[in-house]
């Protein structure tokens, strides 16, 4: 069994509902990503055979190493889930412990697990039983509330039960994204335990990786929105990590990682899903660009990716036909 690399200089992918996709995993592999976690699927979904459960867990040859997420509450199922992609070939999995989105917490799943944490050692127990010691993760948050912080006796319970690794996110259910990502939890956590701990929460550029990394102690970083605003989070962080030049951020190297992202959409990924990664996606990359608007406005209502590049080709033309001045006055 191949180790999964957690580590300073092994960036990881978060689970991105929605986003975390097989095209999208695999443009943040080509910058340095180095390890991806699929979005979460559904242990019963996958169990009962549901219409859409199969596109989530799409992969491929360069799609290495991969962690599937699962989310559930009851551990027969979750163990069931894992054999099932067991005999599919995936190796690494992630019990969802943090999801506060109603939908899932009424089922029992995601940071509800927080609320009852010998449901939590259970499913995570049923993992690791049907997948193997070290080769299930569990993402939590803080807690459910501020009042019941229970990440560290939780990650106790958990290590004692043969989980590979922990990954926190640390705000608490109730926070949602609201307020800041509490990063002191982080060092708490990597203090109380022996198991590598993986660092979630307002990760927004390579420098915050790089910022968590050295005030935490945490053994390695997982970009969520950083990633959704450029894949290209991995090589600046990496070219940050090692010393050396950060790639440029200008349209030339957006358009490479739209067009890049149009392809991958086309080889690996469906229409209707491609357009719509397209629409949500391709903006955010303009984002924090000041007087992209336009741009961003353009990429949101577009109808295909040969229109979206077309959009961004304009753009580029006349950025590297403008004085550095004009430049500054679309650029900001
Ligand atoms: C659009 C979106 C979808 C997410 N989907 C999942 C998910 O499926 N599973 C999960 O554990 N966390 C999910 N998260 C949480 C992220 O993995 C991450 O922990 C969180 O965004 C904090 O990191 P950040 O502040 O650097 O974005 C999601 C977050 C966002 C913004």
């Amino acid at each position: 069994m191949t180790l999964l690399p957690i580590a300073p200089h092994s960036p990881w992918l978060a689970p991105l509902a929605g986003y975390s996709n097989l095209p999208f995993r695999l443009l943040c592999r080509e910058y340095g990503c180095a390890v991806a976690v699929t979005e979460m699927v559904s242990a019963k979904g996958l169990v009962l055979g549901s219409p859409g459960t199969a596109g989530l867990l799409a992969t491929c040859a360069n799609d290495h190493p991969l962690v599937v997420q699962l989310f559930g509450a009851e551990p027969e199922i979750l163990g069931q889930a894992v054999i099932r992609l067991k005999m599919q070939g995936v190796q690494w999995f992630d019990l969802n412990a943090g999801c506060p989105v109603p939908k899932v917490v009424k089922t029992g799943a995601g940071a509800a697990l927080l609320r009852d944490l010998g449901r939590l050692a259970a499913c995570a127990e049923a993992m690791v039983h049907a997948a193997g010691r070290g080769t299930v993760g569990v993402k939590l948050r803080l807690g459910w509330s501020e009042e019941a912080l229970v990440y560290a006796t939780a990650s106790a319970h958990l290590e004692s039960l043969g989980v590979g690794w922990i990954t926190l996110h640390p705000r608490t259910a109730t926070q949602g994204f609201s307020g800041q990502a509490r990063w002191e939890h982080l060092t708490q956590l990597k203090q109380a335990t022996a198991l590598p701990v993986l660092a979630s929460g307002d990760l927004f550029t390579a420098e915050d990786g790089l910022r968590c990394l050295e005030t935490t102690g945490v053994d390695g970083v997982m970009f969520a929105r950083g990633a959704m605003a450029g894949p290209d989070i991995f090589a600046r962080y990496l070219a940050l990590f090692h010393g050396t030049p950060a790639p440029p951020r200008d349209v030339a190297a957006i358009h490479t990682m739209v067009a890049r992202l149009a392809e991958l959409h086309t080889r690996w990924g469906s229409p209707r899903q491609g357009l719509l990664q397209l629409r949500t996606l391709a903006p955010r990359f303009f984002r924090g660009l000041d007087h992209a608007r336009a741009i961003r406005a353009q990429l949101m209502t577009c109808r295909s990716w040969e229109e979206a590049l077309m959009h961004i080709a304009h753009l580029e033309e006349s950025w590297s036909s403008s004085s550095p001045a004009a430049r500054a006055s679309v650029w900001g």
